[in-house]
């Protein structure tokens, strides 16, 4: 059996997912990128994009906000590979509006998405991590989990959210070799930042000590250094990766 490790990225394809799947290739790991279902056409041709730029990485499709199709999902990556060593809960939306104006739809969606989907997947992988006695787990949150964003109700409960379930899993998963934590990044050069309108992300960026946004490849290097075995002594920590636009200890 090969001793080369396995990652499931949720959120895989997007943005900072590809740069995270990108950087555990490099580190020598098999990556699966999960896509949502609807996109596979995208997921297909962006699988292609990245053999051509030398990196080899499966695609796995799954709405990480169902139950069942997580348990297909790990179920399926188990089948052809193997048991996960690291999960990235990478998989996230925003659907940004004041109060006044989120409806239900909006809320759930991002709630489903956001934060259930979390459970969904570790619950599939978490028990084979502690059984084996090593795993990684690291949960993509956002600066705006921790300190709150106008029109990011939503949004800000389930990044906050996550941290919660990365501090009580990471005290299950201690004495067992498995690793828990939280990367927060702040506001990331992605279509997701590109969709704030121009007038209110010019503010936002300008109000970031460090000026500017920063690039995917600052949360693909922080995640690598979690996923390591030198980072085997830090569980339980959030890592705060936001150009300075947020501190606290
Ligand atoms: N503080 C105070 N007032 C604000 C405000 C703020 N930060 N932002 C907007 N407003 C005001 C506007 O000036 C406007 O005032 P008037 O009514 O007097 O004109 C009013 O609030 C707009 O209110 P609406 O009820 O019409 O707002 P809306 O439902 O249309 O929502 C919004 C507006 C879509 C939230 C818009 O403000 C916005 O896009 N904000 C940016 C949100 C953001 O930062 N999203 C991050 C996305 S990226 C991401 O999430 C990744 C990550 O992890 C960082």
């Amino acid at each position: 059996m090969s001793d080369q490790k396995i990652a499931l990225v949720t959120g895989g394809v997007g943005g900072i997912g590809t740069a995270v799947c990108q950087s555990l290739v490099k580190q020598g790991v098999r990556v699966f990128a999960n896509y949502y279902p609807a996109e596979a056409e995208q997921a297909t041709a962006w699988q292609a994009q990245q053999k051509a730029a030398g990196y080899d990485i499966e695609i796995i499709a799954a709405d990480v906000s169902s139950y069942e199709a997580c348990e297909e999902m790990v179920a399926a990556i188990a089948e052809q590979a193997g048991l996960v060593d690291i999960l990235v809960n990478g998989a996230g939306i925003t659907r940004d509006s004041s109060m006044k104006n989120m409806d239900k739809d909006s809320w759930n969606a991002v709630i489903n998405t956001n934060l259930n989907s979390v459970y969904n997947v570790t619950k599939q992988v978490f028990e084979g991590m502690t059984a084996r006695g090593t795993g990684r787990i690291i949960n993509i949150s956002s600066v705006n989990g921790q300190r709150g964003q106008f029109g990011q109700a939503n949004y800000a409960s389930a990044k906050a959210g996550l941290h919660g379930f990365t501090m009580s899993l990471a005290q299950e998963g201690a004495a067992k070799g498995v690793t828990v934590n939280t990367i927060s990044p702040g506001y990331i050069s992605t279509a997701m930042t590109q969709a704030i309108p121009e007038d209110i992300r010019d503010k936002i960026v300008a109000g970031i000590p460090a000026k500017k946004m920063g690039q995917p490849e600052d949360i693909a290097n922080a995640i690598s250094f979690l996923s390591s075995e030198s980072a085997s002594y830090i569980t339980g920590a959030n890592l705060p990766v936001n150009g300075g636009l947020f501190m606290s200890f």
